[in-house]
Parts: C-alpha cells; structure tokens; sequence
C-alpha cells in the first residue's frame, strides 16, 4: 500500500518526552505521573493539570494530567476558542483512546460554548458507531466541568497529508471519498447535515481509511437555511456558495464541499485561493469558470475523475449530483476501473 506516513514531518513526529506516550493508568489514579525522561514517579497533587511543567529531578518538560468521568486526559491535541481537545485514556477501558473535548479555562461559564459543547455532543451520539464517523462515547456535566468524549482516531489529519505527499494517488482520493460519503449517509439518515467538510476534519488512518470528526457545525436538514449572511460558518475554501448567499443547503452542498476537498487533495492545492474570507467566498459565488476541471488535475489524474469533480462542484446546485448515493455511484464506477 501507498506509505501515507512515509515523509513525517518533524513537528508531527513524537519527540517531546510528553508526546505520545500512553501514561500508566495505575499510576493515575493513585495521582502519579512518571517523568517521560527519567522515569521518576512524581506526584500530580504537586502541578497545575493541563500545564507543561519541569520534572522536579531532571526538568525535562511534562504534560500535566487532568481527570473528568474516569477519563484522564494527558496530551493536547488542538482546538481553538470553541474547546480544547485532550487525548485521553479511561481507567475502566486502559486499552481504549479517546479525544475528550473541554471548554477552554476563559470559556468554562460561557452558556453559548457550554450549549454547543453539549450540542455537538449529543448529535454526534445520534450518529452512533459507523465505521468512518468518530463515536461519541459519554458527554456531560461532571463536578461542575462540561466534556465531550469520542473514539480516538488514530492517523494523520488529511491536510498534513496533503502538506507533506508528493502527490496522492488518485485511487486513494476516491476511497476516501466514498467513505465520507457513507459517514455523510448516516448523519442524513439521522437527519443531519455536517456542514463543515475540510481536509483539518478528516484523520486517515494507518490501514489508509477515512474518519469524519467535529460536529460542531452540524445542522438538522430543515434548518439548513442560513439567515445571518453576515456571519456565514464554515471554512470558505471548501463552502459551497448557497451557503454564502443565504440559500437552503441540502446534500448536493455537501457533495460540493467535498468535490473541493478532493480537488485540494489531488492537486496539493485549493481550488480558489485569495488572501481573505471574504474574497474566497466571493469567488464561489462570482467567479468565472471558463475551462473545466481537468485543464488543472495534474495529467495523471483520469479523465473520468474531472468529470465528476465538474458535477460535484457546479456553481448551481441543481447541476450536482443530488444524493450521496448518486455521487458515490459515479466515484465506484471509476474507482473500480483503477486496478490495486
Ligand atoms: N476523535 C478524534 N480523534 C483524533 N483526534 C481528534 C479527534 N477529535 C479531535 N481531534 C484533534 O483535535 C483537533 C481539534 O478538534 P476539533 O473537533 O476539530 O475542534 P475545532 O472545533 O476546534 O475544529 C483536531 O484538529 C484533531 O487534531
Ligand atoms: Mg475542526
């Protein structure tokens, strides 16, 4: 198989002695960390959790753990203003991983975060296990603190892949296509649509399959009618222009998103570039396409494959395919045509 972790970059390899290690749960809920470097046990009782700090014998940096529910949560991951993500392990399931989502320390009594931490929650739960969705597994309130829990996905966020590939094979591109398109099935089938399709959104995982995460942005399907232009969510590189101007979103805005998504991934680029927001949405909306896709996939990149990418992202909803299956018909044809 194609090596997606072939040319890991240096900032994403583990090399911090906090970095990925999985700690001792034993020694967690006696409230010990042993220092990643020197292995000195240290008493948690001793540091600010979710700090880096300096081992009291070597002072080599450690991440501090936090415990919620059972979960402890010893590595950051991300996040920005909306939650902070933590890898986390249960002391019930010691093999398990999870992704715990928390409100960031200035967020904590914020009603608007604290709604949509639960919100984002309890649509995901409603998804329950699907083989390229990231599960929920327990959310809530906890001795005053809001979290989210899920399945940890293991892998490389698409986005550092398509940083760090040379090129990605066109076959690939297609699977995991198809596989966003099952995961967008179920969320229909709940009635949802996820509404924030983007390379940072989606984890490939070491066996080279496709994991949607971050329901943040999910909408009930009747709801999908943005009224605020203003304020237009999502990111612009990948929104399909009904969004932007205040249309009814319904699946063929996702099939565009995701036709923009496979675009980037194909030509290590995105389709439209501009400095601001506003100028990429504008240009969704505005611009003038006079040639097809294929005139800029590199020409390696079949034929057949632009063909669909042009259906997938026509400026007119009505042009798209109108239904994931519909879509993903046309992506097996082809993908079924590459041989191994
Ligand atoms: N289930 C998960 N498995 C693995 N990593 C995750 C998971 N959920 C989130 N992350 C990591 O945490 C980061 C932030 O999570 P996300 O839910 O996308 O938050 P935001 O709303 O800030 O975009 C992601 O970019 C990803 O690296
Ligand atoms: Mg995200």
């Amino acid at each position: 198989m194609w090596k997606i972790f072939g040319g890991v970059k240096k900032e994403d390899a583990p090399g911090d002695s906090f970095a990925d290690k999985k700690p001792n749960v034993d020694l967690l809920n006696g409230n010990c960390l042993e220092c990643g470097s020197c292995h000195t046990v240290l008493s948690l009782l001793n540091f600010t959790p979710l700090t880096i700090s300096k081992c009291t014998q070597c002072e080599s940096s450690n991440f501090i753990p936090y415990s919620i529910k059972g979960f402890w949560l010893y590595r950051p991951l991300g996040g920005g203003g909306m939650g902070s993500v933590y890898k986390a392990v249960h002391q019930d399931y010691p093999d398990k991983e999870f992704a715990v989502k928390i409100l960031p320390r200035e967020g904590k009594e914020n009603p608007h975060l604290i709604e949509a931490l639960i919100q984002e929650a309890t649509i995901g739960k409603t998804f329950g296990q699907h083989p390229h969705l990231a599960s929920v597994s327990d959310f809530g309130n906890y001795n005053g603190e809001y979290f989210s829990a899920m399945e940890f996905c293991a892998g490389r966020r698409l986005d550092q892949i398509i940083e760090s590939a040379e090129q990605i094979p066109q076959r690939l591109v297609l699977l995991w296509a198809l596989q966003i398109l099952s995961a967008e099935q179920r969320m229909f089938e709940c009635g949802y649509l996820y509404r924030d399709l983007k390379p940072q959104n989606i984890i490939i995982d070491n066996e080279g399959n496709a994991h949607v995460f971050d329901y943040g942005l999910c909408v009930r399907i009747e709801d999908a009618h943005n009224q605020d232009v203003e304020t237009v969510d999502g990111s612009p590189l990948y929104m399909p222009p009904e969004r932007i101007v205040g249309m009814p979103e319904n699946m063929s805005g996702e099939i565009y998103s995701l036709g923009m998504v496979m675009f980037h991934a194909l030509t290590k680029s995105t389709y439209y570039t501009a400095t601001g927001a506003y100028e990429v949405a504008r240009k969704h909306v505005t611009s003038l396409r006079m040639a097809n896709v294929g005139t800029r996939l590199p020409i390696t990149v079949s034929p057949k494959i632009a063909e669909i990418l042009d259906r997938m992202i026509a400026r007119v909803p009505a042009e798209r395919y109108q239904t994931y299956k519909d879509a993903a018909m046309a992506i097996k044809n082809v993908y079924n045509s590459f041989k191994d």
